[in-house]
């Protein structure tokens, strides 16, 4: 299973700056009463328990495929909160959740074009999903590491591994949710603006998540060294500013079944007819409401 390297000390170094996209994301849910959630790669499940009660719902259960995050979550358990060791390509729910809610997880999972589908039809009648993905694998914090991957003498320790980028164009989401047959749509793209001391503090932020696999590959001296050249070519790509302005691109994707009704995807699977749209596009359904965080690119 993967993801058995995450650190959850390490991750929650930024935990102020992750918690506000949380936030953002769980702000777009429609609160129903008594509703079944279901938190994709809930990490330490801090979050978690934040949206249960946000929410009060009746049943919320984590899912996260790291052992060292569930652990962190562990305490956190009681009767109407789980986590469930469980890999999100794989998952299936017990019963089916009303929401689906992932917050900076689907970015790991590849395949979108078959992932949203599946997840949409695991959802009950009326359902919701909401996910966050992070897209910022055009910032030199992630074209470095890639850089680096493919180099000596860190290429063939890292035995081929290539960080796959499956975040589809933010289009895509919008049309896949309309042929699911979700009614109530929004997919925005926002740009987080962190103001952190320096430069040499992104690097620290992707121990934290990025260069997860590279720890997890590399033996201990060449991790280190890694992480040095990685500072460096940070600081060249500039600017080596304090504070420094950490822009951090996020795409928000959230739908809402007709009330009574599965996701086309479920529907065709349970009566063998082809896919289709559930209704004709319409207008968005709501405005996409602004954060408190500056520098939206909606
Ligand atoms: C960046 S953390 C996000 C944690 C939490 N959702 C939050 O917002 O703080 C990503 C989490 O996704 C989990 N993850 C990554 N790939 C996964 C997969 N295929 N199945 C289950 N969990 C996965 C990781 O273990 C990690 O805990």
């Amino acid at each position: 299973m993967p993801g058995s390297a995450w650190d959850p000390l390490q991750y929650e170094r930024f935990r102020e700056q992750r918690a506000q996209p949380y936030r953002d994301l769980a702000s777009l849910v429609e609160p129903a009463e008594s509703m079944r959630v279901a938190d994709l790669g809930c990490g330490t499940g801090e979050l978690t328990a934040w949206l249960h009660a946000a929410l009060d719902a009746r049943e919320t259960t984590g899912i996260d495929s790291s052992e060292t995050m569930l652990a962190e979550a562990a305490p956190r358990r009681h009767e109407a909160l789980l986590f469930q060791r469980a890999d999100i390509r794989t998952w299936t729910p017990a019963a089916p959740p009303d929401l689906i809610f992932s917050n900076a997880a689907l970015q790991w999972v590849e395949h979108h074009e078959e992932l949203w589908p599946r997840l949409a039809g695991l959802l009950a009648a009326g359902g919701q999903i909401a996910a966050q993905m992070p897209v910022s694998d055009d910032h030199p914090s992630h074209t470095v590491a890639r850089e680096l991957a493919g180099e000596p003498p860190y290429r063939d320790r890292m035995a081929g591994y290539e960080r796959p980028f499956p975040v589809l164009p933010p289009e895509r989401y919008a049309e896949m949710l309309f042929t699911l047959g979700f009614e109530r749509r929004l997919v925005r793209l926002q740009v987080y603006e962190h103001l952190l001391p320096s430069v040499d503090s992104v690097v620290s932020w992707m121990e934290g998540s990025l260069l997860t696999p590279f720890r997890e590959r590399l033996a201990g001296p060449l991790y280190e060294r890694l992480l040095g050249e990685y500072a460096r070519r940070l600081r060249a790509h500039g600017p080596d500013s304090r504070p420094y302005l950490f822009p951090f691109k996020r795409l928000f994707v959230w739908g809402r079944l007709p009330t009574g009704r599965v996701a086309a995807s479920a529907a065709t699977r349970r009566q063998g007819r082809p896919m289709r749209p559930a209704r004709r596009p319409g207008p968005m359904p709501r405005a996409a409401s602004p954060s408190s965080r500056s520098g939206s690119v909606e």
